[in-house]
């Protein structure tokens, strides 16, 4: 099979590194790509939102299976764009249509079909200009803190935990009257607050059946200790030990199942992959967002779990066969640690050389690239999040210590990393 992958984090890296390694790969391109999938397969230089380009490519190449990272071309249908060309017809997609990318792409229509299919999450409205000073009222009568989500992508950044009124209306006004995420915030959700902790989980859906890909837990802060702005994602790990069968069963049952149900219900013809972000209160599921695609970088801890051939998995998905698939696991705990660029998730500087990658010991870790780039026979940074190291363990904390070791062998200026992921389990 000829493949090709959209995407340059290392959420493709991962992929990349997974897809080449089964026999029923011939073939794969990444576009863009980073410097580290240049190490799996050949990399394109063009943008995942560049349709012309992305055709010319699964013409010239004879790909047989286009595989889609990132939401923004899912968003901007990409998979409704292949799937209608003539001369593309023959090839599979994994990524939803734009209908079913909605689930990402409208944090409104998202809320709404939860609700429609007795999914359990926190209450809310949603908002936009024609009903303005309704929203003024509810906010002030809304218990704190209240959560205000821009309704559109807004690159992780759309969400804002108010916790006090006066803070609540100013986000608001902010997002509907002077446009702070511009398009993405001219509706915006008012949400209830919910307690807990939160975990993720990926799902695999071929239309009708779906295979439930190894639980993970990302660390978002920036800081240590889980403070500072969001990013997105300083950390991650596989399995949650506190992600019990009898929790996994109540996800499957109130939240997965009925999803899945409720996609084919409202003929959302979905082949890809689903992100579920959930807060557990009280042991309870309570759905906080979808996805359309896996995280980043969760994907670096699920998929060195899996077992199973990956390229297997997505013609399953495409042709509808996933019922015939057993997901298969490796037990061991996995701990991803990424390096990011000094003053992210601010400002920063790209172009630093990276030295010491070659280093990594390949026993229990794995470098996957983020942000980088091959300039001059160097390998440079290009990005906030630059690279992560994945290692194996016994235990969160085994499988922590040696990604630390690993990293301090890999150095570049201005180089951060958090030594504390997966702290509340060690
Ligand atoms: P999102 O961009 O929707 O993933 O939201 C970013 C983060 O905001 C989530 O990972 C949660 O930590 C937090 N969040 C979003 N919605 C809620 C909510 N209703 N209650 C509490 N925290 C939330
Ligand atoms: N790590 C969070 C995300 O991929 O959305």
């Amino acid at each position: 099979m000829r493949i090709l992958l959209l995407g340059s984090g290392g959420r493709e890296h991962a992929l990349a590194w997974k897809i080449s390694q089964s026999p029923l790969c011939d073939a794969l391109f990444i576009a863009p790509g980073n410097a580290g999938t240049a190490s799996c397969g050949t990399n394109l230089n063009f943008a995942v939102t560049d349709f012309n380009s992305i055709k010319q490519c699964c013409i010239n190449e004879n790909i047989d299976l286009v595989v889609v990272g990132p939401e923004e071309p899912l968003v901007k249908g990409v998979t409704d764009f292949i799937i209608s060309s003539p001369k593309l017809k023959n090839i599979d997609v994994i990524g939803p249509g734009k209908n079913g990318a909605q689930l990402e792409g409208s944090k409104a229509f998202a809320k709404a079909f939860m609700i429609r299919h007795n999914i359990p999450t926190a209450s809310y409205r949603e908002f936009t200009l024609e009903n303005y000073q309704q929203g003024v009222q509810y906010l002030q009568e809304h218990e704190l803190p209240i959560v205000l989500k821009a309704d559109g992508l807004a690159a992780g950044k759309g969400v804002v935990i108010c916790e006090n009124h006066i803070e609540a209306i100013a986000e608001y006004e902010l997002m509907l009257q002077r446009a702070k995420f511009g398009e993405a915030g001219k509706k915006v959700v008012v949400e209830q607050f919910l307690q807990g902790v939160e975990m993720s989980v990926f799902v695999l859906m071929d239309g009708k059946n779906y295979v439930i890909l190894p639980e993970a837990k990302d660390y978002k802060r920036v800081e240590e200790g889980d403070k500072g702005p969001n990013t997105g994602g300083m950390g991650a790990i596989s399995p949650v030990p506190f992600a019990n069968e009898e929790l996994m069963k109540k996800i499957d049952d109130k939240i997965i199942r009925p999803t899945v149900n409720g996609l084919q219900k409202e003929g959302l013809e979905y082949r890809g992959f689903i992100f579920f972000g959930l807060m557990i209160s009280d042991g309870e599921p309570y759905m906080i967002e979808y996805n359309c695609r896996m995280g980043d970088p969760e994907t670096e801890v699920v998929i060195p779990r899996l077992k199973n051939d990956l390229v297997e998995l997505l013609k399953s998905a495409a042709d509808q066969q996933l019922d015939k698939i057993k997901i298969e696991t490796e037990a061991r705990t996995a701990c991803t640690i990424v390096a990011v660029s000094g003053g992210y998730p601010g400002e920063y500087v790209k172009g630093y050389e990276i030295s010491g990658m070659g280093d990594v010991n390949p026993e229990d870790s794995i470098l996957f690239h983020m942000g980088t780039v091959a300039k001059d026979g160097q390998i440079v940074t290009n990005g906030g999040r630059v690279f992560c190291i994945t290692s194996f363990g016994r235990s969160v904390y085994d499988a922590a210590e040696i990604s630390k070791e690993e990293m301090r062998k890999i150095f570049f200026d201005g180089m951060e990393f958090r030594s504390d992921i997966g702290y509340e389990f060690q």
